[in-house]
């Protein structure tokens, strides 16, 4: 039985996934900053589900999180780091691209370097970050959303290069979704995943240990595309 503690869990892709390890007869440690999302998960399986209300932002509550969970379980084998933001900021409005840098680049670079070497104390533990398509190349709408992808994307990369030498078994997946039903996704767009399917396809790859994944798996020719496209043609659909 796996301990899984997935940190952004109070909705969508985390949510998802966390019902799925659960299924699987995981405990899964989930967290997020709505306290009562965390209590309907919970309410729904109490003896496998155990929730930490968290804000990745607070860096402090983050080493408590970690410290308290080694306490209550001992081991951790595998986290899940969901928790993400992330809107259009047509006018560079810094109020707008503060938060998404705090969350996505600078809680995840934290909660990622604390996972790691969580995992080289223990010997063994597997990282998952859910980065995104939007990783590959700039976006003019969103612009910070857009490069803390990319920063996701390279830095988890980072941590795979390291696990590979390190003599502990060390796991890292790069999980990049295109567009996935969920409250982040703003509206219906094409190519579209529903939560499901996107869950499913997410948590086979983490189970093979993969690198990376793309989610739907079709998102993959989108990525080919976007990393070959020109600037001078990519600023025009973009
Ligand atoms: N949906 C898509 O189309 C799509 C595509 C590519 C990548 N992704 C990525 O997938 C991940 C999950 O997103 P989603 O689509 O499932 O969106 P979502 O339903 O909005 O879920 C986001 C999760 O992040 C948590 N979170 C946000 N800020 C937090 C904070 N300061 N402290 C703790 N938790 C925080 C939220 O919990 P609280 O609000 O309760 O704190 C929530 O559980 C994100 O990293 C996103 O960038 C999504």
């Amino acid at each position: 039985m796996k301990n899984v503690l997935i940190i952004g869990a109070t909705s969508g892709i985390g949510k998802e996934l966390a019902k799925l390890y659960v299924q699987n007869n995981c405990t899964v440690i989930i967290t997020g900053r709505r306290l009562q999302m965390l209590e309907e998960i919970k309410a729904e399986n109490p003896s496998k589900f155990i929730i930490k209300q968290h804000d990745v932002t607070d860096n402090n509550a983050t080493l408590q999180l970690f410290e308290t969970l080694k306490r209550e379980l001992n081991t951790i084998d595998l986290i899940i780091y969901s928790a993400g933001i992330g809107d259009p900021n047509y006018e560079l409005t810094w109020e707008k691209e503060l938060p998404t840098l705090q969350t996505n680049v600078i809680a995840a670079t934290f909660i990622y370097g604390l996972a790691y070497k969580l995992f080289r104390v223990q010997g063994f533990g597997h990282l998952v970050g859910i980065s995104s398509i939007a990783s590959i190349r700039g976006n003019r709408h969103v612009p910070a959303y857009f490069a803390s992808k990319s920063f996701q994307a390279s830095y988890l990369e980072s941590l795979w290069m390291k696990g590979k030498r390190s003599k502990a078994k060390i796991y890292v997946t790069d999980i990049q979704p295109g567009f996935v039903d969920t409250a982040m996704a703003l509206g219906k767009t094409f190519w579209m995943a529903s939560l499901d399917k996107a869950t499913k396809q997410i948590y086979k790859a983490i189970e093979k240990k993969k690198k990376k994944a793309y989610i739907t798996k079709r998102w993959a020719i989108i990525a080919f595309v976007l990393r070959r496209l020109p600037s001078n043609l990519l600023y025009k659909f973009s």
